[in-house]
């Protein structure tokens, strides 16, 4: 069945021909966008939405969240605002209540953080593993995230589980576990950064994953300086995220790369790190993308809006870059061409502002300004 959406005031569609438009109309097909151009010239539908005026924009591409887990960080998170700083090892509390967890539980949980996020715009969504931790645990989350979110990422480089040697787990990372895991996930990722996995650990990690046909990706210079974002784009990472720390040569060679800078707001927010300095990269030529980097410790929040909001209050984003990174720049550190952009033929993830321009997801921070969403051409929202 054809659905036009009609009356829209600002259409956003993030394709270089479409452009932005006024006044315009989209017709949905099935799961995906079958035309987009001036209201004036739309074709019949089966149905017909008047927007009156709204704005319209693509779903937002959260290409980075962390949401297999179970448990609750409150205590870490108010010891954090009292002064006590941020570190990898919080990670182990969440790793002791996910391999507590039942299957049922661990999917409940994921399910209503994707639909909380759906709520908001969110129509594709990245999820890693990353709280299991053993052979088992790694296999069955990756299992359930890709039930559920779009694509799926290993993380079982994330932290090495308390109590174990580092080269021993890293050997079984790269042996059992990524066979295990192989099968149901698209990526692999690696927390490269003191207190986690150091150059050449993360190193045997990546190239492991790749021997596998993994896609990678990589946390990096979350908590300072370091090789991360180097070695990244070294083995042709999709995506190098969080790049709080930046030395001007990781600059440059993200300028130089295909790898996508993925900037996480909120996380900088949580942990009380500077916000990562996305208009040196933006001026130096690099590809930005925002993420939400939903998770229970550093970063508890699904809001895309949240994240292109800091960006442009604070981190000197224009709102034309800040929604383009939260939706074409997440697509592309996902290398897929079929979401975050809204011309015929990509997927049907549409997001209707209650705003006439995607102006106000900044001028109106922390307004809920989500109409209607519409995701593979069903609405979840509104
Ligand atoms: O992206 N950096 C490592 N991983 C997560 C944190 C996860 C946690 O604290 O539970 C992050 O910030």
């Amino acid at each position: 069945m054809a659905v036009l959406i009609t009356g829209i005031g600002e259409l956003t569609t993030n394709d270089p021909e479409l452009g932005r438009l006024t006044e315009a109309a989209l017709v949905l097909d099935g799961s995906r966008v079958a035309w987009a151009g001036p209201a004036a010239s739309a074709p019949d539908a089966d149905e017909r939405v008047d927007v009156e005026g709204r704005a319209v924009l693509p779903g937002w591409v959260d290409s980075h969240t962390h949401l297999v887990f179970a448990g609750d960080r409150t205590a870490e998170f108010e010891a954090r605002m009292a002064g006590k700083p941020y570190t990898a090892g919080g990670i182990a509390t969440t790793v002791g209540a996910t391999r507590e967890a039942s299957d049922e539980q661990l999917a409940a949980n994921l399910r209503r953080h994707v639909g909380e996020a759906a709520r908001q715009g969110t129509t594709c969504l990245e999820t890693k593993t990353g709280y299991g931790l053993t052979v088992a645990d790694e296999a069955r989350s990756a299992r359930i995230a890709g039930e559920v979110a779009d694509e799926v990422t290993f993380l079982g480089a994330h932290l090495v589980p308390p109590g174990a040697d580092a080269e021993s787990y890293v050997d079984l990372v790269c042996g059992e576990m990524l066979d295990a895991v192989a099968g149901s996930v698209r990526w692999a990722d690696v927390f490269c950064e003191t207190g986690a996995f150091d150059e050449a650990q993360s190193a045997r990690v990546l190239k492991a994953a790749a021997g596998r046909g993994l896609g990678l990706r990589v946390h990096g210079n979350q908590l300072g300086e370091g090789p991360g974002v180097r070695l990244a784009v070294e083995l042709g990472a999709a995506s190098v995220d969080h790049c709080t720390y930046l030395s001007d040569a990781d600059v440059e060679a993200l300028a130089a790369a295909e790898t996508v800078a993925t900037l996480l707001p909120a996380c900088d927010l949580s942990t009380r790190q500077p916000l990562a300095p996305a208009r040196r990269l933006l001026d130096a030529g690099a590809t930005v993308a925002l993420a939400s980097n939903a998770n229970p410790g550093s970063s508890y929040t699904t809001s895309m809006a949240f994240c292109v909001a800091t960006a442009v209050l604070q981190m000197r984003m224009t709102i034309e870059e800040a929604v383009w990174a939260a939706t074409a720049g997440g697509a592309k550190a996902l290398r897929r061409t079929d979401v975050g952009v809204l011309r015929p033929g990509a997927r049907a993830d549409v997001h209707v502002l209650d705003a006439p321009s995607v102006t106000h997801l900044a001028y109106r921070p922390g307004v809920p300004l989500t109409r209607a969403v519409w995701r593979a051409g069903v609405r979840v929202a509104g």
